[in-house]
């Protein structure tokens, strides 16, 4: 939140998705006494209302709303008003059937659901900037206004679109790529390959399903093509809502989490004035907790400062295999975590529980069962737990680790036919984060051509299959300066055509490296080899191995069994003034956190603060104050050695706080 339109709420701002369309007029009072009774600041109110708002084409209808958001305003509760865009009504499909998305295989999708429309649909987009303009025009005043939230979710369920005018889109976005240049495009894809030449840009096509792999440029191209269409509705839908509301921050709800990829937030994240994020765990996840803190140090790092939470759940959502409910004090525990990451708001999807529709099963503040629930005591609970960490907001987390997170990287790893298909990104990027997070230590995310890097000590490189030349030059520089750099196998192999970086491996990190790989060996899944050296005993590692010749470096660790036995595995190379780790293979977790260890400490990068096993620790900075936070989760509690007050329970700590089992602490401290 650091541009000049600012949310401008006091507190830390608390409530979540508000759909009383759902529901007769009698239960709104209860909502707004409700509401209060939790502590809620903030609703958002419209997500999904387009079909109430404009019941046919050009013809609205704002009764409902107005009613909505005076009530609201009467009862000190601020509206972050949605254009409805998300979910296009039925007359709009049945006049324009042509919007309606096709997926890879050339199936026509239908409507009854939401998010059904085709991106680079010009029906879709006029209707979606009409319906948005009579929003804004007849909201821009409105005292209860705080936020634009703009659409919901990009790309949730229509990333891609395979259609027609998908495909002349496309071709409209590569000539500007490529600058009208088709001999450019044909090289870049590399199209001499398997007769893909094109003599004509209508002969491109988007990356429909094909007989044989395809591509994996063409694929690369398209996956930042839909990511820009997407983009574009975006920031289209928001200059309607800045003309008419010049001063009103408008957001977006990003989903930075571990299951969804289809978009580059880099470049999203300009274009907003407020970063919000929805979070929802995964139930298959036994750590998720590890998600919470890597995707809000992402979006702390994407907003370069604090973000809001919009929407997480309260309880199990309705759309895994089986949706697990949460365990006595997780919500609070989650909702902590994300503010102790950098969250400025905290909200959920939703306030009351829906009776009918796809969601009647998803958790809420306000539950089927109603205030005698848990989780309504919980909801209330966190509500006056907000109120006492106010003082918190706009306070950010200074680190001096980075890690180096980019989308085309992520995208080219996981493209087909790569020499592994076991490679996933998020999971090498989460393996680095793990011991990190562990011990304690404060990380941000940075692109991999961060023009600052020397405000960092160590820079991590967990994976970087895809790197430009002057990124990995913008890498090598920070080190030779005299900082410490650490890559992961498989990086710097393709530049941003997905072309090899010529000359063996690990192509434009080998002189940063120091070493040269002439061979890949990935391992089959389950295959484990032993590792030997400065590591260790017992260390093992799996998923990959190369063959590494040294060319500077020295090896710290080597295989020891399997085809490359006695052959480095982990290496360490002095470049310049500073020194750059290549960890070649996966270690096992043990030893991948002892390597990190020990790369951490040569950087002399220290924890934030001691803290025992289980404790999740983060220091939010402010101007007049710090914050710890200490999170159990761990289910045992613990006693930190810490100064200050703790504000949970507005109780001064000297010496020594305790956190309870499965509890929180928040002290502040002086600075
Ligand atoms: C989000 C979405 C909400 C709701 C929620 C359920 O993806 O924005 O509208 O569907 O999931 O978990």
């Amino acid at each position: 939140m650091s541009t000049a339109r600012r949310l401008r709420l006091p507190d830390i701002a608390y409530g979540g998705d508000y759909n009383p369309e759902q529901w007769p007029e009698e239960v709104w009072a209860e909502d707004m006494r409700l509401m209060r009774e939790a502590g809620v600041t903030m609703v958002s109110v419209g997500i999904f209302s387009w079909a109430l708002l404009e019941p046919s084409e050009g013809v609205y209808d704002f009764t409902r709303m107005d009613r909505i958001m005076d009530l609201l305003h009467d009862h000190g509760i601020a509206a972050d008003l949605a254009t409805p865009t998300a979910a296009p009504p039925a007359w709009f499909f049945a006049a324009h059937p042509e919007a309606l998305p096709v997926d890879r295989d050339g199936r026509r999708l239908w409507p009854g659901s939401r998010q059904t429309f085709c991106p680079s649909s010009p029906a879709y987009r006029e209707a979606a900037l009409r319906i948005a303009g009579a929003v804004a025009a007849r909201y821009a005043d409105h005292p209860a206004l705080a936020m634009w939230h703009v659409h919901n979710e990009y790309g949730c369920h229509n990333p891609a679109c395979y259609c027609d005018t998908s495909a002349a889109a496309f071709r409209v976005w590569l000539r500007a790529r490529y600058a009208d240049d088709l001999d450019g495009l044909n090289h870049a894809w590399g199209t001499t390959f398997w007769s893909q030449w094109y003599g004509d840009w209508d002969q491109i096509l988007p990356p429909r399903a094909t007989a044989a792999p395809p591509n994996p440029t063409h694929r690369l191209d398209w996956r930042r093509f839909c990511s820009d269409a997407l983009l574009s509705l975006c920031t289209a839908e928001r200059e309607v809502l800045l003309r008419a509301a010049p001063d009103v921050p408008a957001t977006t709800n990003l989903m930075v989490l571990r299951t969804f990829d289809a978009l580059d937030y880099w470049r999203w994240a300009p274009e907003l004035d407020v970063l919000s994020n929805d979070h929802y765990l995964m139930s298959d996840d036994p750590e998720a907790e590890l998600d919470i803190a890597l995707s809000g140090d992402l979006m702390r790092s994407l907003a370069g400062g604090p973000w809001f939470l919009m929407e997480h759940s309260t309880g199990a959502v309705n759309w895994q295999p089986v949706n697990r409910a949460k365990g006595p004090g997780e919500m609070r525990r989650n909702a902590l975590a994300h503010v102790a990451r950098g969250a400025d708001g905290v909200a959920f999807f939703q306030w009351r529980a829906a009776r009918a529709g796809a969601e009647q099963w998803h958790s809420a503040m306000l539950p089927h069962a109603g205030t005698d629930s848990r989780i309504w005591r919980d909801v209330v609970g966190l509500g006056a737990d907000l109120k006492a960490l106010a003082e918190v907001r706009d306070s950010t987390v200074d680190a001096r680790v980075a890690v180096v997170w980019d989308w085309d990287a992520r995208w080219a790893l996981e493209l087909p036919s790569q020499p592994s298909g076991e490679l996933r990104y998020q999971d090498l990027v989460r393996d680095w984060y793990t011991p990190l997070w562990r011990a304690g230590v404060a990380v941000d995310f940075v692109r991999p051509d961060d023009p600052r890097l020397d405000r960092y000590a160590l820079v991590l490189v967990p994976s970087l299959y895809l790197v430009t030349e002057a990124a990995a030059a913008g890498l090598a520089r920070f080190t030779a300066r005299g900082g410490t750099l650490a890559v992961g196998f498989h990086s710097g192999m393709v530049d941003e055509n997905a072309h090899v970086h010529p000359g063996g491996h690990p192509g434009a990190f080998r002189e940063v490296l120091g070493v040269v790989t002439d061979e890949l060996f990935p391992l089959l899944p389950g295959e484990r080899l032993g590792l030997v050296g400065d590591v260790p005993a017992g260390a093992t590692a799996d998923l990959w191995s190369e063959r590494i010749r040294l060319a500077g470096a020295r090896s710290v660790a080597t295989y020891a069994d399997g085809p490359l036995a006695g052959l480095p595995a982990v290496t360490r190379h002095r470049h310049g003034d500073g020194t750059a780790w290549y960890l070649a293979t996966r270690p096992d977790p043990e030893t991948l956190a002892a390597l990190l260890h020990r790369i951490r400490e040569e950087a002399r990068v220290a924890p934030e603060h001691p803290v025992p096993e289980g404790i999740e620790v983060v220091r939010r900075r402010g101007e007049e104050a710090h914050y710890l936070f200490l999170i159990d989760h761990g289910g045992k509690g613990a006693d930190v050695a810490a100064e200050g007050v703790e504000l949970l329970t507005g109780t001064p700590v000297a010496g020594v706080v305790t956190v309870p089992p499965g509890g929180v602490a928040v002290i502040r401290e002086p600075c």
